[in-house]
Parts: structure tokens; C-alpha cells; sequence
């Protein structure tokens, strides 16, 4: 029996992509960029399977040019780069990547929390470029972050897992969530508050929900506002969630104190972009889930998506498998 046919949008951890190319006739992109748009609309016009990154858009034109496709399966938690209705329309699966990035991905937040907060990046510049000539008190005096308070929007794994490291650091953790968890209250002496006393009231805010309609932007000029004059955003989660033109305004006004970002809108951020020059602003180039073993955890549960998929066996991580299923019995 022929193998289905598969494309992988870019190289994947070996194990990941072994799965697929034993079982599959697959082709994966070899250039570390993203597939050209139009190559790839040619790539899958016989696929059944794609396995694709949050760098490519899974939309009405893409299903078009794919009429053989059954299952895509995204490398990532996040699936904001999938139209999901339309795939559900179209008895198309999608399958993501939840639970094995958790903790890698709240490790990096909370670095990013503290390199920012202790102005890492910045001391390293200073070491390098010659200017540390003597032990000084004024020296790159950075925010403490035991005993600081962290306002998480959002608490599902990442968030709940962001909270753990900053109870290990004495925190103060406050959170906010349309989900309000009392067991993890309990827990982990969570303190459930509205948006606007987050805003107010913590030294750190880590932003820990997915990008949807409800979130674009949730981060305005007007929430600056409410913010304390030294807090810290931390954004692990999508960069729109964020309305960067307001961050560099807040960040150039002293609004707020610093910005710790794994995610920027645009992304990547263009070289000349306003936000590159703002002051106490980390930014790192997507990497919060980047471990070795995660990246190869994501790559084999990204391939048991497509394998089950392609084969209509329960998914590990199904998106809108259930909704096919309902759609398809009727
Ligand atoms: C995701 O999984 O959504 C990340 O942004 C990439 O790990």
C-alpha cells in the first residue's frame, strides 16, 4: 500500500521526523527559513498530512490548494496560525503540541523575568565593551524579585507553573483568569484578582494566555497606565497580545520599568524597529519552549498527531478532532 504523502514545513528534532519519514511519504523543508508561501501551496497540493510551525498560516486558500489533506499538526502549543473553523468545516484535524513544553517554557519566562529585573543583558554589554572598571554601589542597580509581587494574566499550565518558580523565589503571586482556580490558591497561596488590581499592584506582570480575539492588544497604552513606574512586563505567550507601539512608548515615557519579550509583533522585529532602542527591554528571538528535550518531545508528539490523524485513531493532542467527529456523523 502506497504511504501517505506528508510535508514537514522545516527540519524537526530526529525523533520526531523518523516517525514520519518511517511511515510516510514525506518531504521536509531543508532551509532554515519557512517555506515560501506559493512553494508551499504546491508542496501540499497531494499531502495528506502537514506538519507546520506557528510561521505558517493554515487558512481558507491553504485548505483549497490541499484537497487530499486530512491532519495538520502544529509544532507548538499555540495554534493562532490555524483557522480552525474552517478546518472543522472541512473535516480537516489539527493537532498541537500542550503539556511538553510547560515547564521549559515557564523556566524561560522567569528567566527572562530575572535577567531583565537584574539587568543581565545590559551588565554583559558593559563587561564587553570595556566600561567595568571598578566595583561601584551605582552600578547597574537592577529590582529585587524575592519578595516582589508577580500579577500572572493567566494561569493555565505556563502560568501555573510561572507561579511555582516564583513561589520558590517568596513572591507575592496574584493572578488573573475568566478560570479562577481555588485548588491552586490553596496550594500555592494564589491570590485571585481582577485585572485592573494586577495592573496596579504587582512589580512583575507575565502575560499566559493564548492570542485570540478577546487578548489582541490587551496590553494598550491605557493598561501601561495602571501599571507601577518600576514594573516589568514579562511576554512568553504571542507578541500581539501586546501593543508594541504603546510598550516602547511606556518603556521611553518611564510608564513602566522594563519589558522581558520572547514574542514581538511584528515578528521577527525588523532591525530598525523603535522598540530595539527602548530602554530595560530584553528581547529574545521566540526560544522560551527551545530545550533539547522539549524541542524533541514537541517533534514526536507533533508526529503521533499526524500518525494517528492520517489513520483516524485518537490524537495525543487533538484540536478539533471531537468537532470532526460530531460534524462527520450527522
Ligand atoms: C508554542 O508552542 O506555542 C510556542 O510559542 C513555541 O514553542
Amino acid at each position: 500500500m502506497a504511504k501517505p504523502k506528508v510535508f514537514v514545513s522545516r527540519i524537526i528534532p530526529e525523533k520526531g521526523q523518523k516517525m514520519i519519514t518511517d511511515a510516510c511519504d514525506a518531504e521536509i523543508w531543508q532551509d532554515d527559513q519557512p517555506t515560501p508561501r506559493a512553494v508551499l501551496l504546491e508542496k501540499i497540493k497531494d499531502c495528506e498530512g502537514l506538519l507546520c510551525l506557528l510561521t505558517e498560516k493554515i487558512d481558507a486558500e491553504l485548505l483549497d490548494a490541499a484537497p487530499k489533506l486530512k491532519v495538520v499538526a502544529n509544532l507548538a502549543v499555540g495554534f493562532d496560525n490555524i483557522d480552525v473553523p474552517e478546518c472543522t468545516k472541512r473535516g480537516v484535524l489539527i493537532g498541537n503540541t500542550p503539556g511538553v513544553l510547560t515547564e521549559t517554557t515557564a523556566d524561560f519566562a522567569f528567566t527572562l523575568l530575572m535577567a531583565t529585573a537584574r539587568r543581565v543583558v545590559e551588565g554583559d554589554n558593559y563587561t564587553r565593551a570595556g566600561k567595568w572598571l571598578t566595583w561601584g554601589p551605582m552600578i547597574l542597580v537592577g529590582q529585587d524579585i524575592h519578595h516582589a509581587t508577580l500579577g500572572l494574566i493567566g494561569l493555565g499550565r505556563i502560568g501555573s507553573e510561572m507561579a511555582k518558580r516564583a513561589k520558590g523565589f517568596s513572591m507575592k503571586v496574584m493572578y488573573y483568569d475568566p478560570f479562577r482556580r481555588e485548588d491552586l490558591e490553596k496550594e500555592l497561596g494564589l491570590v485571585y484578582a481582577d485585572l485592573d488590581t494586577i495592573l496596579r499592584e504587582s512589580d512583575f506582570v507575565s502575560i499566559h494566555v493564548p492570542l485570540m480575539k478577546e487578548t489582541h492588544h490587551l496590553m494598550n497604552a491605557e493598561n501601561f497606565k495602571k501599571m507601577k513606574k518600576t514594573a516589568i512586563l514579562i511576554n512568553s505567550a504571542r507578541g500581539p497580545i501586546v501593543d508594541t507601539m504603546a510598550l516602547n512608548d511606556a518603556l521611553r515615557a518611564g510608564t513602566i520599568g522594563g519589558a522581558g519579550l520572547d514574542v514581538t509583533d511584528p515578528e521577527p522585529i525588523p532591525m530598525d524597529h523603535p522598540l530595539l532602542g527602548a530602554p530595560n527591554c530584553v528581547i529574545a528571538p521566540h526560544i522560551a519552549s527551545g530545550s533539547v528535550n522539549t524541542r524533541s518531545n514537541m517533534s514526536i508528539m507533533a508526529a503521533q498527531n499526524i500518525l494517528a490523524g492520517l489513520t483516524g485513531a485518537d490524537m495525543p493532542a487533538p484540536v478539533n478532532q471531537a468537532d470532526v467527529r460530531k460534524a462527520a456523523k450527522k
